[in-house]
């Protein structure tokens, strides 16, 4: 039998991103009222934090062009994405792009943009805490509206 010797690293940035890849997520996109316009992107932070109250949590990175907006949006709208639905994710995690892009969208919950495609689940949520932590603020909602398909929800993993 091959026994093979685990690698010690440094811990930086970089080699935290590239190990912790490897811990297998799903992904969402997540959409929300800006200054006067949709918002919206990708991220794979998004987690269940509480049964009763019903919470929910993603992280929004410190280094986000759109940071300001975000940090005053009362509410978001999580849509988790299906494993046939690369093509959304990414372009909602592309900068610089028009991320809303041929993509229809409705007003959902206080007027939210929620997008009118079928995803494994879409929450629309009221956020009822915003903690910063390290280079991230974690903006903890609670869940107003549940919405569910059949569609398998995809998987990240390096
Ligand atoms: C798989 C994946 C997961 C991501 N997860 C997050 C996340 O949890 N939080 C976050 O702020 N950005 C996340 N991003 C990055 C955003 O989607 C986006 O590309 C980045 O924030 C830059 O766009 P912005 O400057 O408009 O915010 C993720 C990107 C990808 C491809």
């Amino acid at each position: 039998m091959t026994c093979v010797t685990p690698s010690t690293f440094d811990v930086t940035p970089s080699t935290l991103r590239s190990q912790l890849a490897r811990w297998p997520t799903g992904v969402a996109v997540v959409t929300a009222l800006g200054d006067d316009r949709p918002i919206g992107k990708t991220v794979n932070s998004f987690h269940p934090t509480s049964l009763e109250p019903a919470l929910v949590g993603w992280c929004i990175d410190h280094k986000s062009s759109q940071l300001d907006e975000w940090l005053a949006a009362e509410g978001y709208v999580v849509h988790v994405m299906a494993g046939d639905q690369m093509d959304l994710v990414i372009q909602f995690a592309t900068s610089a792009s028009d991320r809303f892009a041929g993509v229809e969208v409705g007003a959902g919950l206080d007027g939210m943009p929620v997008l009118a495609i079928e995803v494994p689940l879409r929450l629309e949520c009221r956020v009822v805490d915003r903690l910063p932590v390290g280079d991230h603020t974690y903006l903890i909602g609670e869940v107003v509206t549940m919405t569910a398909a059949e569609s398998i929800p995809m998987t990240l993993q390096r």
